[in-house]
């Protein structure tokens, strides 16, 4: 049961973090030192993510059960995966000067797939436990 609270609450606070992010970079990008704010939150939120799950891989372990059996789990897989790609395009837009219009247009969109997912992810989850 530790296990399913640790997974629960981890992936809870990555989508606080990463919606937080987005906000910054949405609404405060007036203000000196958000994209500090906005990276660090992005890549707190995705590692938090990567915690939560591995506590979930741990959790499906102990039960004896074979990985990846349900929606839920390729939706978190899906999610994981964006959550690498998101902050890899936004460092790129940075170090890929002749692309970084394109490289920009792809991480906001990239970023707000991120969003919509986690949160997909997160309704399937709340499902899976029963709930809701
Ligand atoms: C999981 C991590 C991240 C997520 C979910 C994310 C998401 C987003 C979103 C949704 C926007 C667009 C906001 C809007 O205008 O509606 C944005 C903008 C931006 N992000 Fe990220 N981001 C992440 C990490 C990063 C990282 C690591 C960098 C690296 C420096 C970065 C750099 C930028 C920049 C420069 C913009 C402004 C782009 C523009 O409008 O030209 N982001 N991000
Ligand atoms: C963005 C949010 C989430 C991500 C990225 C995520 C990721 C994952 C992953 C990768 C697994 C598969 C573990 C394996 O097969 O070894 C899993 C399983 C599971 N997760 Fe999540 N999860 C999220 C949210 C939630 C939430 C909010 C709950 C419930 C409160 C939840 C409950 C479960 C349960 C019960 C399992 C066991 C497998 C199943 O019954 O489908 N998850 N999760």
């Amino acid at each position: 049961m530790t296990a399913f609270y640790a997974h629960a609450g981890l992936v809870g606070a990555a989508f606080g973090l990463v919606a937080a992010g987005a906000a910054v970079a949405r609404f405060a990008r007036t203000r000196r030192g958000w994209l500090t704010g906005h990276r660090r939150l992005g890549l707190g939120g995705a590692g938090s993510a990567w915690l939560g799950s591995a506590f979930a891989v741990g959790m499906v372990a102990g039960a004896g059960g074979g990985h990846l059996g349900s929606p839920h789990t390729w939706l978190g897989l899906a999610t994981l995966v964006l959550t690498l790609l998101t902050p890899a395009l936004g460092q790129a837009s940075f170090r890929i000067r002749g692309k970084a219009a394109l490289l920009r247009t792809i991480h906001r969109w990239s970023g707000r797939a991120t969003l919509v997912l986690m949160a997909v992810t997160l309704a399937t989850g709340l499902i899976a436990a029963g709930i809701v």
